[in-house]
């Protein structure tokens, strides 16, 4: 029997609240393929609110929305899109704007910050006179917060740069904003300004924010009836949705106001562990809920041995990589759990003295 269960494998584990069970059982309903649903309608205007778009749209999960945002914005074939070589949309989202919508991906290097340097996604779109040869950019994304980059923050300033180069050659702006929310309680500002520039953005419920299921589109009306369409194409549209849109309305009230507490455990978290000897932890990197841990040679385990043992001790972790385990705090997760695994971890960590020689 392990003294306690603590699961920090994602953001996305959370299990849903009594009041949120509360709601999904007498969430009113009706069709929302028809556009009836009048749950669904509450929350898509609640978001579209939150983020300062005309309209929004809600869809099973951030990989569909992602993918459905790249398609709206790139109708046209031989169409090319700028992203980070290391953002969410390139790397784990099984290729879906190629596969599925024939978008060609062009990616510009992300910084540890998760930024991309304005001057090389300038040189990255694509000279139109030569389009004989090239694909015909359309569309930049960012993502915010940066997910590979330990959740890292775009500030308004640096997405407002990158707005004002899409409008000056002519493109979109997107916005993977999985995770925006957890970016405006990091930064201290709302949403909608972090994510003014943008044409559309997704916001995940699902993660940070603690709702079950869903994802939620924003922008301008034109563009949400379009993605509408694509989303029934993409077999995303759903009867009576306000099911899983109630507790998503709960989430928002429920949760947005907790995430400032999770970045400071986070922060309490990285500090403990990168005080063990062996192990190293980029404290300046941790601005939101994530929480990247590197496994040093003398820390005598690996990733997989240190995962494997965290278990044993009810304390759930994944793996990034080689040397490398991946930690993120949410809203089910007391200071006292955080303390837990600090302690877990210094014992597995070959009951070394930690940094300050004490055991
Ligand atoms: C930054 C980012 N974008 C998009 C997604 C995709 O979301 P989903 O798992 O709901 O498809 C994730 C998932 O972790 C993510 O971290």
């Amino acid at each position: 029997m392990v003294a306690q269960r603590v699961d920090l494998r994602s953001d996305t584990v959370t299990k849903p609240t009594e009041r949120m069970r509360d709601a999904m059982a007498n969430a009113e309903v009706d069709d929302d393929v028809l556009g009836h649903d009048p749950t669904a309608a509450c929350l898509e205007r609640e978001m579209a609110k939150i983020m300062g778009k005309e309209a929004a749209l809600f869809v099973p999960s951030g990989t569909m929305a992602n993918l459905i945002c790249v398609l709206t914005h790139c109708q046209i074939r031989g169409s090319e899109v700028i992203l980070g070589d290391y953002s969410h949309i390139h790397i784990y989202e099984n290729g879906g704007i190629s596969t599925i919508g024939g978008v060609h991906p062009r990616t510009v290097k992300n910084n540890e910050d998760g930024t991309m340097d304005i001057d090389q996604i300038e040189e990255a779109i694509r000279d139109p006179s030569f389009e004989i040869c090239y694909p015909t950019t359309r569309l930049i994304c960012l993502e915010n917060s940066h997910a590979h980059s330990g959740g890292r923050c775009l500030s308004a300033e640096y997405t407002d740069k990158v707005g004002e180069l899409a409008k000056k050659y002519g493109l979109k702006l997107h916005i993977d904003g999985a995770r925006i929310f957890n970016a405006s309680a990091a930064l201290g500002v709302p949403v909608h300004r972090l994510v003014q520039a943008a044409d559309s953005v997704t916001a995940c419920l699902s993660k940070g924010l603690g709702a079950p299921v869903g994802t939620v589109i924003a922008g301008s009306k034109t563009f949400i009836a379009k993605a509408k369409i694509l989303r029934k194409t993409l077999g995303g549209g759903m009867r009576q949705v306000g099911v899983l849109c109630a507790a998503a309305l709960v989430a928002l009230e429920e949760n947005v106001g907790k995430l400032e507490g999770d970045h400071k455990k986070a922060k309490v978290l990285a500090a403990g562990i990168n005080n063990i000897k062996g192990l190293k932890v980029d404290l300046l990197s941790v601005e939101t809920n994530i929480v990247y841990v590197d496994i040093l040679k003398e820390s005598g385990v690996t990733e997989d041995e240190l995962i494997k043992n965290l278990e044993i001790h009810g304390v759930l972790a994944m793996t990034e990589g080689p040397c490398k385990i991946r930690l993120v705090i949410h809203h089910q997760i007391s200071e006292r759990d955080v303390q837990y695994t600090i302690s877990c971890i210094q014992k597995i960590v070959s009951g070394l003295p930690d940094k300050n020689g004490a055991n």
